[in-house]
């Protein structure tokens, strides 16, 4: 629902509450190039997991899984670089930049938000409310399903990573020196790395369908607001 940070938010651009500038800049093209780093790493990712059938030839002349590795790890850097650049703009940006970081949990209206949203996604309200920022339910599962397997996935890849670049490196020193000894040996992290890869899936499908859904159902703009950074809302219908 519109607050009352919002409403002034909206005055303050000198419009009649139609239209909100809710995504700076740099939240949006880091959201573009999350989602293009974490689409090659699930692509690479699975290949690694379960390689293609052996080339013919010499092994010397055949460099496929190399280059998909490189790839995954390429990837990897640019979603850790992103990921703290994202950090930092929750501290600079505007207030809806920290909606990904900060629940807020001690506050009851916004978990019986949270109800009403489920309760809208299953069909079983008939009008929608709107939202400047991100939808409780949206908020709630950005940060379950994303944000904690995003950081997971960045600690147990690079502790990995740091398997081949060895004591000494900066990803062994920060990560594989007490994340290998956590989980007891480099096969049980390969596996959680993995399992994460299915998070991160169900999450995008679900946010993917939610978002082009709730641009049609729910009578503000949700798509184009991640791309031009403008919340705009539609008449409702009387
Ligand atoms: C790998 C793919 C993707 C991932 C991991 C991802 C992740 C996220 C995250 C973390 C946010 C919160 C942004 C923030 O507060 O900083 C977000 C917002 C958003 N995403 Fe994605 N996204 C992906 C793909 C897509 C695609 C393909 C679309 C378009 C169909 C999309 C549409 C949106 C929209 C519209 C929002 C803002 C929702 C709102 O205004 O409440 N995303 N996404
Ligand atoms: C959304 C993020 C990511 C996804 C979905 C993903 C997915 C995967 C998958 C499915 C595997 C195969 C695991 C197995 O069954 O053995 C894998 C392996 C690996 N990943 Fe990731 N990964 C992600 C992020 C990262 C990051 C940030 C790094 C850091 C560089 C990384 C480095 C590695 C390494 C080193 C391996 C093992 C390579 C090998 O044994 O040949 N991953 N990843």
């Amino acid at each position: 629902m519109l607050s009352a940070q919002d409403m002034q938010e909206a005055e303050a651009h000198g419009r009649a509450v139609k239209a909100v500038y809710v995504y700076e800049a740099p939240v949006r093209l880091w959201h573009w190039i999350n989602a293009l780093a974490i689409t090659l790493l699930a692509i690479t990712g699975w290949f690694i997991a379960s390689p293609l059938p052996s080339q013919p030839g010499e092994a010397s002349a055949n460099f496929l899984m190399g280059y998909i590795r490189f790839a995954h790890f390429s990837a990897g850097y640019v979603l850790l670089i992103g990921f703290l650049g994202r950090i930092y703009w929750a501290f600079v940006g505007n207030h809806h930049a920290r909606q990904l970081f900060v629940l807020p949990i001690f506050n009851a209206s916004w978990w019986r938000e949270v109800l009403f949203e489920l309760r809208w996604y299953l069909f079983l309200e008939k009008r929608p409310k709107k939202y400047v920022g991100h939808n409780p339910l949206a908020q709630l599962a950005m940060f379950l399903l994303f944000l904690t397997t995003v950081a997971f996935m960045i600690i147990t890849g690079f502790a990995l990573y740091g398997e081949g670049t060895q004591e000494g490196s900066w990803a062994h020193t920060l990560f594989t020196s007490w994340v290998i000894p956590l989980f007891g040996q480099s096969q049980n992290v390969h596996t959680w790395h993995h399992l994460g890869l299915w998070v991160i899936i169900v999450f995008v499908l679900v946010h993917v369908y939610a978002a082009l859904r709730e641009d049609i159902m729910s009578r503000q703009s949700l798509v184009s607001t991640m791309l031009s950074g403008w919340r705009m809302f539609k008449d409702d219908k009387p």
